[in-house]
């Protein structure tokens, strides 16, 4: 018996030795950063930004590694299955984290499980865009237009479980009507084809989007805040336009595997927060009006309980408008 105990000992020795030297020595190589989205879009834009600062202060190159497809599913199954040791990093989003949960029957991974938070990213408020030629000018007039091509009209999402796929799920909803889905990987190549005249809108992250409304290439008609974006002064809220209650915002955030040893996520929390209080960055995403937390809101505990939080509401909140899992 007494033999035995130390055999297992041993092994947990030679088991737990070689991680502790290697969250000391970490990181001695590049990390990847897993962007379950196109490249070009908002959650890649984020990542890049940010993890450009990050990579100075960890002293290692960073790649941005675009895992799209699926919703993004397939990049956070990915990365919640990699091995954990600080060198596969997540950053993804409320969707892919807590909304999608209601909206699979199944799902490859389990969010609050199989990952580990080091830190929020920055939380981004929503646009409705239209296709320039779209004949409604005002929101009042896209409802009537919708309504009218029910069937017909077509909405450009980022597959099942996207932030653009819950902004237009929320719209479509509360406006009762019946459209068509115009999925694809990520919300650059569907704002590409928006651009273009593809189909008729999109419900997209604002940092997406205000670059393409500001050239005039596409309209904006509503903000999915309670509150107006500076950024767009003169775009009505959709709660003030005519849907009560609409809002949604979408926050990303930063994930390790289970597993990974604490110190490692505390170096990248470290690497995090510089970012984070760059005030380049600050200026520089606060312009696309991506709302960065401060320092002491961008801990691990922090984003565990901003998890916890949004799949206790968005759950919910799905089965209630009666939407079911696919
Ligand atoms: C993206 O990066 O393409 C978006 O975050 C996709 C989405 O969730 O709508």
């Amino acid at each position: 018996m007494k033999r035995r105990v130390l055999l297992a000992a041993a092994a947990v020795g030679i088991v737990a030795a070689p991680l502790g030297v290697l969250a000391q020595a970490y990181p001695t190589k590049p990390i990847s950063i897993i962007v379950p989205f196109a490249a070009g879009g908002p959650t890649d834009a984020l990542a890049r930004i940010l993890g450009a600062r990050m990579s100075e202060a960890l002293g290692q190159p960073v790649i941005i590694d675009n895992v799209a497809g699926a919703g993004g599913t397939i990049g956070v199954n990915k990365a919640a299955k990699a091995a954990p040791d600080g060198y596969t990093v997540l950053f993804a989003h409320m969707g892919t984290l807590a909304v999608n949960i209601a909206l699979y029957k199944t799902l490859p991974y389990d969010s609050k499980k199989d990952l580990e938070p080091v830190g929020l990213g920055g939380t981004n408020p929503m646009v409705l865009v239209v296709k320039k030629d779209l004949p409604a000018k005002n929101f009042a007039e896209f409802m009537a237009y919708v309504k009218a091509n029910q069937k017909k009209a077509q909405y450009g999402m980022a597959g099942i479980g996207a932030a653009s796929h819950l902004g237009g799920l929320m719209l479509n909803g509360m406006m009762k009507v019946d459209v068509l889905e115009i999925p694809y990987k990520g919300t650059a190549p569907a704002l590409n084809d928006l651009v273009s005249g593809q189909f008729d809108y999109m419900v997209d992250q604002a940092v997406n989007v205000l670059p393409q409304i500001k050239s005039g290439n596409i309209r904006a008609l509503g903000v999915s805040t309670l509150k107006r974006l500076p950024q767009l002064p003169d775009v009505p809220t959709i709660d003030e336009a005519g849907l009560k209650g609409y809002e949604v915002t979408i926050w990303n955030g930063f994930f390790v595997p289970k597993g990974t040893p604490k110190d490692i996520i505390t170096k990248l929390n470290g690497a995090l927060v510089a970012a984070l209080s760059d005030e380049k960055i600050r200026v520089r995403l606060t312009e696309l009006a991506v709302d960065l937390p401060a320092a002491k809101d961008a801990t691990p505990e922090a984003m565990r309980d901003q998890l916890k939080a949004s799949i206790d509401k968005w759950v919910p909140t799905i089965k209630a408008a009666g939407i079911q899992p696919q």
